[in-house]
């Protein structure tokens, strides 16, 4: 089945060969053909093929769907508290992690796939056709491995997070549980996943025992990435690169050093405006990255404690006014960028032969996204050809 979507004012396809050849390449009265699943044709609407079926996009803007490439969506309950209480002058120091451990062991499988369920829904909504979830909230072997199972009923970019903190019960003997993590919690986890993350950060994991638990990883057949420099300086964006891990992300902290070895790899930067504004941090200047020529994505680090929001549109929002992202830079973050993280190349563009996950904007261009922070402007989101808006 072809269906036309016609009458777009502005195309983005991110394919800067096409329209204004600038990075987004951006064809102005366009339209998109969609044959099935996938992009048949894009161009100006006075060359637009035929089609069985015609959707009329009023004059909107249609950009790639947005690539959430950082999400922890498999949890119970939420910190609201500790937002409040953070909003009124405590820090973040990642210690309420422990709160949804607690939280996340005592749930049923049918209720913590009923809170994914819910958040990918809001992700839809907000224009993500396509999102990663890690595990982490469980950190006992039956409990990572069930995240995984549930999270894979939603996602293929399913991440394997065990090592996200050293639990209570093995405050005393950290030792054996990263021991534990890259052995029989990772048997266990493999088969349900397909990156490794590790947070490697002050009070999390040191450098030493993340090199091993992402070794162990890639030895099973996992792909590496990496949570580094949230909460202060460390050596885990030069880990990163040196793994050839997809993404780094967060990067609040990131060293000229850390830039310059990201500059010269192929691993993406994934900014994490969320958690920066959820934990009132310092904001890590997006400039600098680009200017280095450091490939950045922007995702939503959805987690319940630093960072509870589905909104892709509000991050681009805050990495243009607090990160000094151009809002065609953050666009491109959000949908290329993200797709670079999860070293994905049949979608995060436009163009022929390329899955068809798009928004339809309520908007005449997609500078709306940081133009109108706070304000729904996802008119349709279409995935794999399907219009999945609820
Ligand atoms: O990416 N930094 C580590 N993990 C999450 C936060 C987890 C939490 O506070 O529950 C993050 O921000
Ligand atoms: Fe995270």
């Amino acid at each position: 089945m072809t269906t036309l979507y016609d009458n777009i004012a502005e195309l983005v396809t991110n394919d800067p060969t096409a329209g204004d050849h600038s990075p987004l390449g951006i064809i102005a009265d366009a339209a998109l053909l969609v044959d099935g699943t996938h992009i048949a044709w894009v161009g100006p609407r006075s060359a637009a093929p035929d089609a069985e079926h015609r959707v009329d996009c009023e004059n909107r803007s249609l950009v790639p769907g947005f690539v959430d490439s950082h999400a922890h969506l498999v949890f119970d309950g939420d910190r609201a508290a500790e937002f409040a209480a953070r909003m009124a002058g405590q820090p973040y120091d990642g210690g309420g992690i422990a709160t949804t451990v607690a939280a996340t062991r005592r749930a049923t499988d049918a209720t913590l796939a009923a809170t994914v369920a819910r958040l990918s829904h809001e992700l839809r909504n907000s224009g993500v056709t396509t999102f990663e979830t890690k595990s982490g909230y469980g950190l006992t072997v039956d409990d990572e491995e069930r995240s995984l199972r549930v999270a894979s009923d939603f996602t293929s970019e399913t991440t394997f997070l065990g090592a996200h903190v050293v639990p209570a019960e093995f405050a005393l003997r950290r030792d054996a549980y990263v021991d534990l993590v890259r052995t029989t919690m990772l048997d266990a986890c493999a088969p349900h996943a397909r990156w490794i993350d590790v947070f490697c950060d002050r009070g999390a994991f040191d450098v030493d025992e993340a090199r091993a638990i992402l070794t162990a990883g890639i030895a099973h057949g996992l792909h590496p990435r990496l949570h580094a420099s949230q909460l202060g300086r460390g050596d885990g964006i030069l880990l990163a690169v040196d793994v050839d891990a997809a993404s780094v992300d967060h990067c609040t902290y990131a060293t000229d050093e850390d830039i310059e070895a990201l500059a010269g790899s192929s691993t993406v930067a994934t900014l994490l405006p969320g958690a920066e504004f959820s934990t009132r941090a310092h904001w890590p200047d997006g400039r600098r990255f680009l200017d280095a020529g450091v490939t950045v994505a922007l995702a939503t680090d959805c987690n319940p404690g630093s960072s509870y929001t589905t909104s892709m549109p509000l991050c681009i929002a805050l990495a243009v006014r607090d990160m000094h992202l151009t809002p065609a830079e953050a666009l491109w973050a959000a949908t290329s960028g993200g797709a670079a993280a999860l070293r994905r190349n049949d979608i995060g563009s436009l163009t022929a032969g390329r899955r068809a996950d798009f928004v339809v904007l309520k908007a005449p261009t997609y500078i709306h996204l940081a133009y109108r922070p706070g304000v729904d402007l996802i008119e349709t989101t279409v995935v794999g050809g399907r219009d999945e808006t609820a």
